[in-house]
């Protein structure tokens, strides 16, 4: 089965034509950093009008790019939400249109279902229940995988996700935008223990994460010793509102250990909910699985533990549509219609991808 995914839910316009909910024929990511990167983070008002500017284009170079007309298409999968709904509703409208034009088969797809499933297209039998963790810019939630679609919340996030930590972290230091990969980046020279950044474990047992607290803890440390040590020099630039000069250790130092920090609590809590849930493979997905350190403590831990891991390559941990196609295999797999056209946007999903 061939279906044509489209993802618009934030600041990348996708496309994709997957086959078998694994084969990826063609993925096209239509990145809006640099629209974006002025502002240091995303303007729902100017992704909105990008994605209307490119998402027909996106569409037919995916298209093209497999070989394939629409004709030879059997279902179009578009992400519904959790989104920016100006975003969301440019896919939605397109995908209906299409799918109305056509009389080809179309289903909604939750994109945080979507990042789970990019783990899932490398292996068309996943030895379900899994353990996946999905790490974003908007979300950070630990589920129980028990089959496609059937997914339980175990914890998240009770404020700011990983990624928007890096994110804010990444402007405060004034190092660019986006924040993830440039702290990726500039950490791998610095020493990751240089600073021990608190670690939120929050109340025993729990799986929820909580990330505003480090970031916090990072600006407080560079206020802090950024004012006590003028006299150190030579130290690289961009903090804002604190010289450069001003601080007591490297730039990549501080973001090494607010790094390091991240991921020992993602690590730790990911591996407690397999064991706790007997679970023997882990999957992780989202943006910020992108992540150098991420990915290397994970495979270090899940070595330790006998764990299987399903790391997507990094361009299918970010946004994308071939995820969300793949989602949309299962989907279609499951229903044979009538395919309803009469659905909206989700800003703000429920907890569990699957309600729908
Ligand atoms: O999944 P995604 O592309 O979009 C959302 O659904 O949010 O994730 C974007 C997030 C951003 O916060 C970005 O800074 C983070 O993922 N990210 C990274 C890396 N690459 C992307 N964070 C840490 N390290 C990376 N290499
Ligand atoms: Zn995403």
């Amino acid at each position: 089965m061939i279906v044509l995914g489209i993802e618009s839910s934030c600041d990348e316009t996708a496309a994709a034509v997957v086959e078998d909910g694994h084969r990826i024929l063609s993925s096209v990511v239509s990145s809006q950093v640099t629209i974006h990167r002025p502002y240091g983070g995303v303007v729902p008002e100017l992704a909105s009008r990008q994605h209307v500017k490119v998402i027909i284009p996106v569409i037919s170079e995916a298209l093209q790019r497999a070989d394939l007309q629409m004709s030879s298409v059997d279902g179009i999968a578009v992400t519904q939400g959790p989104g920016l709904v100006g975003s969301l509703l440019v896919g939605i409208g397109v995908a209906k249109g299409l799918a109305y034009a056509t009389g080809k088969p179309l289903v909604a797809v939750n994109h945080l279902e979507g990042h789970i499933q990019a783990a899932f297209m490398q292996e068309s039998n996943p030895s379900f229940p899994v353990v996946a963790l999905v790490v974003s810019g908007g979300h950070t939630n630990i589920y129980l995988v028990e089959d496609y679609g059937n997914i339980d919340l175990l914890g998240r996030t009770r404020d700011d996700a990983a990624g928007e930590a890096f994110d804010k972290v990444a402007k405060f230091l004034n190092l660019g935008y986006p924040g993830g990969v440039i702290i990726d980046r500039l950490a791998r020279k610095g020493n990751p223990q240089a600073i021990s950044f608190p670690r939120a474990y929050l109340e025993k047992d729990s799986l929820d994460f909580s990330f505003s607290g480090i970031k916090t803890a990072v600006v407080n440390f560079v206020r802090k010793y950024g004012a006590a040590n003028q006299q150190n020099e030579g130290r690289p630039s961009g903090v804002s509102g604190i010289s450069a000069k001003e601080l007591p250790l490297p730039l990549a130092d501080i973001v090494a250990s607010f790094q390091e920090a991240v991921v020992e609590v993602l690590v730790e809590k990911t591996c407690t909910a397999a064991k706790r849930f007997k679970v023997g493979q882990l999957v992780v997905a989202g943006g910020v699985a992108a992540n150098s350190r991420l990915r290397q403590r994970l495979l270090e831990e899940a070595a330790g533990l006998g764990l299987a891991l399903n790391l997507p390559e990094p361009e299918l941990c970010t946004d994308n549509a071939a995820m969300i196609a793949a989602a949309g295999f299962h989907k279609l797999k499951q229903k044979s219609g009538p395919w309803d056209l009469n659905f909206d946007a989700i800003s703000r999903w429920p907890d569990k991808p699957a309600d729908s």
